[in-house]
């Protein structure tokens, strides 16, 4: 489906991340998965992926960083001449609720989360526009529809991404690029295992579904919106909760 693409997706060798490398190295993209903090677990998946016959390459970088970005961009489209599609992955939560929020962890929360996919969609967006072609899906969350308590900061984020989604595919509308979000609910990954034990029990009971998201659940929706048959989607968000925000 993907032969001959490639795809560049941020934190893209754990969890959600991993989950959406897998699907499209599995659909023929090359994908060069960036990670920050974990590099030993980025080589034990980039050797697991090898062995699968894929390829994937990984690249260390903070997306929160704007040098890192460009420095990332720039190895990715040495090694490969392309990219294709842009995944925004890369998110992290600092909860607290906001009487106890320092200013530190907002600004963390967002800088990575928000500022993140603004500055690494910067570092590849003049290519895409050069070569008139593009995807760029940027993970959002329910929460950014919904608000949580302890999670104003990642809340604003992720609603953030909303607004940057809708504008970028807005400005991208004629050049060949769509821009569309994914919002997904409580998903199995180490992020959701940080929630304690009570709290996330009550969240289920919540889900219409009565169940945790997998991460390929996700992946499947990305790579349904990089499809060349998506064309006419663009500024579009798609939820993926098991039903959490009806
Ligand atoms: N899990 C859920 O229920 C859920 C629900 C809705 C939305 N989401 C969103 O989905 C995305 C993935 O979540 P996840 O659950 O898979 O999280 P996760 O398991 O905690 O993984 C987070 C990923 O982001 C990377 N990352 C963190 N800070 C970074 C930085 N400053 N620069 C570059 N990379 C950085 C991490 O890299 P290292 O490991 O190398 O540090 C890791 O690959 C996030 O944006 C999250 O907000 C998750």
């Amino acid at each position: 489906m993907f032969q001959g693409r490639v795809a560049l997706v941020t934190g893209g060798t754990r969890g959600i991340g991993a989950a959406i490398t897998e699907m499209l190295a599995g659909s023929g993209a090359a994908v060069a998965a960036g990670y920050n903090r974990g590099k030993e677990s980025a080589e034990k998946f980039a050797q697991h992926m090898s062995g699968k016959g894929a390829t994937v390459t990984i690249h260390q970088g903070r997306v929160d960083d704007p040098a890192d970005c460009s420095r990332v961009a720039k190895e990715v489209l040495d090694r490969f001449g392309r990219v294709d599609y842009l995944v925004n992955n890369a998110g992290i939560t600092v909860d607290k609720t906001v009487r106890k929020m320092t200013v530190d962890d907002w600004r963390q929360v967002l800088d990575v989360n928000l500022s993140g996919a603004f500055q690494m969609t910067k570092s590849v967006l003049e290519h895409m526009i050069e070569r008139g072609s593009g995807r760029i899906v940027n993970i959002s969350s329910v929460i950014g529809e919904t608000g949580n308590v302890g999670q104003a900061n990642y809340a604003a984020s992720k609603a953030g991404l909303f607004g940057f989604t809708k504008s970028l595919a807005l400005e991208m509308a004629q050049r060949g690029i769509t821009v569309n979000c994914v919002a997904p609910g409580f998903i199995e990954t180490e992020m959701v295992a940080a929630i304690p034990e009570a709290a996330l029990a009550k969240v289920v009971e919540k889900i219409p579904q009565r169940r945790l998201g997998r991460p390929d659940e996700v992946a499947r929706v990305v790579r349904f919106l990089l499809e060349d048959d998506s064309s006419y989607i663009t500024g579009a968000v798609y939820s993926i909760n098991g039903g959490l925000d009806m």
